[in-house]
């Protein structure tokens, strides 16, 4: 199905100041299961250098974020920081890649649903944006995707593991994605904005094959995982030829100093990965059971920090489910905007489990069964 009108607007998850009281936010009594955000929260040795890095704010911040490029690649071998391009967010990436590589007339594919920026950013480009539904079990498929390329496909997008259905592609089904892309000269973006959430990520990680394919572009929210996305971060990795494609449209210091410097830091915490990993297992299970059980809602099972789930035998819309949890100083992802999805679909993020407990809680009164 070819898109005729342009999105000019998307919502997305996460416009807390839209619903909430600041004083509810700042003292923990609103709750957000709407943005995607590590449930540790920041890393300590991340807030600590953003205290510590305030004087710096006198000063311009390195134009490209050189040393930052070096941490990343220090910790990601098989890239270098000549393939590495560190953005305001990842969002930031997908529309200066898009604005590099992509022309008036272009046709870009997205599987769907998916995140909606890259639609917004092929748009921007001039693209015309097909979308490949990934069907009700939300598994991407290879030959579902390569059967919707035509002869002015430019550019295909694919996120893994994929907003909002929380699944993630084994990386043999995105090798045969990319090596037929490459061979028709059709550029690809995987985003890795959840990956640092799942188990065993090898498993289903294109970052560190850039050098192999000259076409694709990783792009990773380190908003996400470190829980800084008012801070914004996010870096693409491409071979050489695409990083620098990226890097001639960018702006100069279009990421703060105060972003770079608690970036570094959170890169050097092992150990808060690996406790991030152990608290998604832990609370993935104990929320997934609690709401499958104890309500009406069809909760679709994840590889990440977030669920999607089908809220029809609850008899609410997605939209006045949303609205009943913001009488408990609750705010859902209401999904029903996503290109792919109807009206009863919502997204809950996982949180600690006294704030998961409060969410089983208020659905329970509202949709128990
Ligand atoms: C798949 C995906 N990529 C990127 C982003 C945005 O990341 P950032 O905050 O780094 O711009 C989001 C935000 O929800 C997302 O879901």
């Amino acid at each position: 199905m070819l898109h005729q009108t342009p999105t000019t607007q998307t919502t997305h998850g996460g416009n807390v100041w839209l619903h909430a009281n600041p004083k509810k936010l700042k003292n923990g009594s609103f709750l957000d299961f709407s943005s995607n955000v590590n449930p540790l929260g920041p890393p300590k040795k991340a807030l600590r250098a953003l205290r510590e890095s305030l004087w710096r704010i006198t000063y311009y911040p390195e134009p490209n974020s050189q040393t930052l490029r070096e941490a990343i690649a220090e910790k990601n071998p098989g890239i270098e920081p000549g393939n590495i391009v560190v953005g305001n967010g990842a969002t930031e990436l997908i529309f200066l890649h898009a604005h590099a590589l992509l022309r008036e007339g272009d046709q870009a594919l997205t599987p769907t649903p998916t995140f909606t920026e890259y639609r917004r950013a092929a748009e921007a480009a001039g693209c015309r944006v097909k979308s490949i539904p990934i069907g009700p079990q939300w598994k991407l498929k290879a030959d579902t995707i390569l059967e919707g390329v035509e002869p002015n496909t430019k550019i295909i997008y694919l996120c893994n593991p994929n907003n909002p259905t929380g699944k993630a592609t084994p990386k043999e089904e995105m090798l045969k994605m990319l090596e037929d892309a490459e061979e028709r000269g059709v550029y690809t973006v995987v985003d890795e904005s959840f990956m640092d959430m799942v188990d065993g990520e090898k498993r289903y990680s294109t970052l560190t094959l850039v050098e192999q394919f000259e076409r694709l572009f990783v792009v990773k929210s380190l908003t996400k995982i470190f829980c800084l996305p008012g801070l914004r971060l996010g870096y693409g990795a491409g071979s050489k030829p695409i990083a620098d494609e990226v890097m001639r449209v960018k702006p100069p210091w279009n990421v703060n100093c105060l972003a770079q410097e608690a970036v570094k830091e959170a890169l050097k915490d092992r150990r808060y990965l690996l406790k991030t990993r152990e608290t998604l297992r832990r609370e993935r299970r104990h929320l997934f059971e609690a709401l499958s059980k104890t309500t009406r809602l069809k909760v679709y099972d994840s590889d990440v920090n977030f669920f999607l789930a089908d809220a029809r035998e609850t008899g609410y819309t997605s939209q006045a489910l949303k609205l009943k949890l913001l009488k408990h100083n609750i705010l859902i992802r209401d999904c029903g905007d996503f290109e792919g999805l109807d009206p009863y679909f919502i997204r809950i993020s996982i949180r600690s489990r006294a704030e998961n407990d409060a969410l089983i809680k208020a659905l329970r009164k509202i949709a128990g069964g």
